[in-house]
């Protein structure tokens, strides 16, 4: 008889979906995922995130279409934009009577973090429930604009989308998509610089549907969709008061 945990299968069982019916969840389940998610741990308490639920549905199609026009952003039953966000907390320390004293690089690497545990615990909370979903991170092709349309004051960053919705039974994928050895992620007290033959092993583990190198290339290579993105986000991080310019940042609005 097994001893693991049943919640471990949510794991085992874990893929992205990218087709969804265009079905609700009821609000007990939605509030289930959230509330899962506002138990994440979270960097001295700071709470650095702020999560967008895009419920205008033309809110929703523009979003989807600065979003490399993404189908399933359309159809999926939610869509939340995650942000990172030191504003709220800038006004909390004034409140107190204080300075506020976080500067940009502490805040990209605290809100990111925190952010993207609520949005992971929210995952798992969801697909324990039955529901799909998939992360956005072509949030980070018009990061700018994105940021504008929401409103977003100073101090708060989108950093990828959230799609949750139920998936079309017909198009969810009968596999689970691999990831390269364990040896090249989890290391023993130091790191250790992978092998030729170990980068060509994780090559080979992560072709089994279709060539992984393209997608090395298209995403990673000089000129690639990363390569891309990052005059955006000088330009986003500017624009929302997180020049990397070591001051602390200004979130007035
Ligand atoms: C930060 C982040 C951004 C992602 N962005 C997108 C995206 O824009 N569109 C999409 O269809 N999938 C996106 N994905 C899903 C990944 O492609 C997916 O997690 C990866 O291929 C592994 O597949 P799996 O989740 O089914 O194991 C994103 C995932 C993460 C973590």
């Amino acid at each position: 008889m097994s001893t693991e945990p049943p919640i471990l299968d949510v794991f085992w069982q874990h893929r992205t979906i990218r087709f969804f019916l265009r079905q609700p969840i009821p609000p007990e389940h939605l509030d289930l995922i959230i509330q899962a998610g506002r138990r994440a741990p979270t960097d001295a308490q700071g709470q650095m995130f702020a999560f967008i639920r895009v419920t205008d549905p033309v809110l929703r199609d523009r979003l989807a279409t600065l979003c490399n026009d993404q189908q399933h952003i359309r159809d999926a039953a939610e869509f939340f934009v995650v942000c990172l966000d030191v504003h709220r907390l800038r006004l909390l320390v004034e409140r107190c009577g204080r300075a506020f004293g976080m500067g940009p690089r502490i805040s990209l690497i605290y809100g990111a973090t925190d952010a993207t545990m609520v949005a992971q615990n929210m995952v798992v909370a969801a697909e324990a429930l039955g529901y799909g979903t998939c992360y956005i991170g072509a949030v980070q092709n018009n990061t700018d604009v994105i940021a504008r349309a929401l409103a977003l004051p100073k101090g708060v960053l989108p950093l990828y989308g959230l799609c949750i919705g139920v998936p079309d039974p017909e198009r969810i994928p009968p596999y689970t998509r691999p990831r390269i050895p364990q040896a090249l992620t989890f290391m023993e007290n130091c790191y250790r610089e992978p092998s030729p033959e170990a980068l060509d092993e994780a090559i080979a583990v992560m072709s089994a549907r279709g060539d992984w190198r393209d997608n090395l290339v298209r995403y990673f290579a000089a000129g690639g969709t990363m390569a891309q993105r990052e005059p955006v986000m000088a330009r986003a991080w500017r624009q929302q008061g997180l020049e990397v310019d070591g001051s602390p940042v200004n979130s007035e609005r």
